[in-house]
C-alpha cells in the first residue's frame, strides 16, 4: 500500500493553510486517513529550524545556509512523518514542500535551478509530490493579507520583486509539468476557490484507492 503525497503552494497569504484544512475534511469525508503537516517544519527538531529560518535578526543569513536550512528541516520532516504516513497509505497533505524552494531560494534569492535539484535528489531520492496545488494570486494581494495578520517575518520583510520573483517561479513549475500542478486562481473569494477544489476530489479519491 502506499498513499498520497499532495502538497499545497503559493506565497503567503494565498491560502494554502484555509484549503488544507479544507481539502483535508473532504477527503475525511470520504473515509480516507489523512496527515497534515507543513513546512518548514513537521516535527519539533524541524519547527526549530523553522523558526530560525523565519525570525528577523540582524546577522543576514547567506543563501546557502538558507537553503540548507530548508534541506536540512525537509529530511527531518520526510525520515519523521512524511515518509511513514505515506507507507502506511495515508494521504499527506503538506503547506508547502520542495516547490516552495524553487520558488523562495531559487526565484526570490536567485539560488540555481540545478543547486536546488541536486540536494532535492540528495534528500528526497525519488520521492516527489503525487498532486501539487499552486495558490496564485497578484504579489500586492498576498502582501495585504499577510500584513493584515500583523508583525511579518524574515521572508514577508521582503519586497514586491522578491515576490513577483516567487509567483513567477511558481508559474513556470506548474506550466512545465502540468500533469502533476493545478493552479488555482487564489485571488476569487474563498468559495470559488473551494469549488475548485471539490472538482478534483473525485480523482484524488480514485487514486487513493486505486
Ligand atoms: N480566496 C480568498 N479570498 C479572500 N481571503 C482569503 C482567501 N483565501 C484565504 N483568505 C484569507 O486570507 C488569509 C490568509 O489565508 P491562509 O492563512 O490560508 O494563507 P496561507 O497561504 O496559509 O498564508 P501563509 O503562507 O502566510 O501561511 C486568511 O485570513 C484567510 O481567511
Ligand atoms: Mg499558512
Amino acid at each position: 500500500m502506499s498513499g498520497l503525497f499532495i502538497t499545497l503552494e503559493g506565497p503567503e497569504g494565498a491560502g494554502k493553510s484555509t484549503n488544507r484544512d479544507y481539502l483535508a475534511a473532504r477527503l475525511r469525508e470520504h473515509g480516507l486517513d489523512v496527515v497534515l503537516t507543513r513546512e518548514p517544519g513537521g516535527t519539533p527538531l524541524a519547527e526549530k529550524v523553522r523558526e530560525l529560518l523565519l525570525a528577523p535578526s540582524d546577522e543576514v543569513m547567506a543563501a546557502d545556509t538558507e537553503l540548507l536550512l530548508v534541506f536540512a528541516a525537509r529530511a527531518q520532516h520526510l525520515a519523521q512523518v512524511i515518509r511513514p504516513a505515506l507507507a502506511k497509505g495515508s494521504v499527506v497533505l503538506c503547506d508547502r514542500f520542495t516547490d516552495a524552494t524553487y520558488a523562495y531560494q531559487g526565484g526570490g534569492r536567485g539560488l540555481s535551478v540545478a543547486r536546488i535539484a541536486a540536494l532535492e535528489q540528495f534528500v528526497q531520492g525519488d520521492l516527489r509530490p503525487d498532486l501539487t496545488l499552486v495558490f496564485d494570486l497578484p504579489v500586492e494581494v498576498g502582501l495585504a493579507r499577510a500584513a493584515a495578520r500583523g508583525r511579518l517575518d524574515r521572508f514577508e520583510q521582503e519586497g514586491q520583486a522578491f515576490f513577483e520573483a516567487v509567483r513567477q517561479a511558481y508559474l513556470q513549475r506548474a506550466q512545465g509539468e502540468p500533469q502533476r500542478y493545478n493552479l488555482l486562481d487564489a485571488a476569487q473569494p474563498l468559495d470559488v476557490v473551494q469549488r475548485a477544489i471539490d472538482a478534483l476530489l473525485p480523482a484524488i479519491v480514485e487514486r487513493c484507492r486505486g
